[in-house]
C-alpha cells in the first residue's frame, strides 16, 4: 500500500526572520512513518519543520515549510495513495500580509491580521475516491470526543485519532501518547499510554492501513 503521513508544525512568515508556528514536534507523525516502513509500506512523509532524522526506507520525504507548501505536497501525493494519515500541526491562520522588511518595533502595540489557510485534511477528504482510507488527528484541550466526532463527519474521514493536549504524557513534545480512534462506522478504540512508535504500530492495526493477518494481535 502506498500510505501518505504527514508530520510537524508549519511556518507562516512575517517577515524574513519572524513566523508563526506550534509546539509540535512531529514525533507522533515520524514515528507513524516508521511503522508504516516498517509493515512494508510504500510510505511518503511531508513534514513540516522539525529537529527529527527521517525514518529510513522511505519511499519519499518531503520537507515543508508553510501550509501552502504542504498542501501542494499533500494533494499531488494523496492522488495515488491508499491511506493517508495526517498527523501534522497545521497552522490554521497565516499573517495576511508578508512584509519583505524587517518589521520594525515603532508602537507600543502591534495588530496582526490573520487568515485562514487551506484545511488540507478537508480537502483530502473532498478528493476521496472509493477505497482510499483517510485518517485525522485532533489534539484537543476541551470537548474531546465531541470535536473529534464533528471533525470526522465534517472531513470526510475514515478515523480520527484524538488525544488531550492539556494532560501529562501525551500530546505534543512528548514521547509518549495514548489517543482514542474514532470511526465512521461509530467504533470507538482507546490506545492506552505508550511509546509514540508503540501508538503508531497500533494505530495503522486498529484503522486498517495494515491489513489484519493471522496469528498477529490487532493492538
Ligand atoms: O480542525 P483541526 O485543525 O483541529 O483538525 C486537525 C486535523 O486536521 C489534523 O489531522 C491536521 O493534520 C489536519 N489539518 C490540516 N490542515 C489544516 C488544519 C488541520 O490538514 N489547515
Amino acid at each position: 500500500m502506498k500510505v501518505l503521513i504527514t508530520a510537524g508544525p508549519t511556518r507562516e512568515a512575517l517577515d524574513p526572520m519572524r513566523y508563526i508556528s506550534n509546539r509540535s514536534s512531529g514525533k507522533m507523525g515520524y514515528a507513524l512513518a516508521e511503522a508504516a516502513v516498517k509493515a512494508g509500506h510504500e510510505t511518503v512523509l511531508v513534514s513540516g519543520p522539525c529537529s527529527l532524522t527521517p525514518p529510513e526506507g522511505l519511499a519519499k520525504f518531503v520537507g515543508v515549510i508553510s501550509a501552502a507548501e504542504m498542501a501542494e505536497a499533500v494533494k499531488a501525493e494523496f492522488q495515488t495513495a491508499d491511506a493517508a494519515v495526517m498527523c501534522a500541526a497545521v497552522a490554521d491562520y497565516r499573517p495576511k500580509q508578508f512584509s519583505t522588511s524587517k518589521i520594525k518595533k515603532n508602537d507600543e502595540t502591534l495588530i496582526l491580521e490573520l487568515e485562514r489557510t487551506e484545511d488540507i485534511l478537508a480537502s483530502l477528504g473532498s478528493m476521496k475516491k472509493p477505497g482510499q482510507l483517510l485518517i485525522g488527528f485532533a489534539a484537543e484541550t476541551d470537548d474531546m470526543e465531541k470535536n473529534a466526532l464533528g471533525k470526522l463527519q465534517r472531513k470526510n474521514l475514515d478515523w480520527i485519532a484524538a488525544n488531550r493536549l492539556d494532560l501529562p504524557g501525551q500530546g505534543a513534545e512528548s514521547n509518549t501518547n495514548t489517543v482514542v480512534l474514532y470511526s465512521v462506522k461509530g467504533e470507538q478504540i482507546t490506545i492506552p499510554l505508550a511509546s509514540k512508535r508503540d501508538v503508531a504500530e497500533a494505530i495503522l492495526n486498529v484503522t486498517g492501513v495494515n491489513k489484519p493477518c493471522k496469528g498477529n494481535s490487532i493492538i
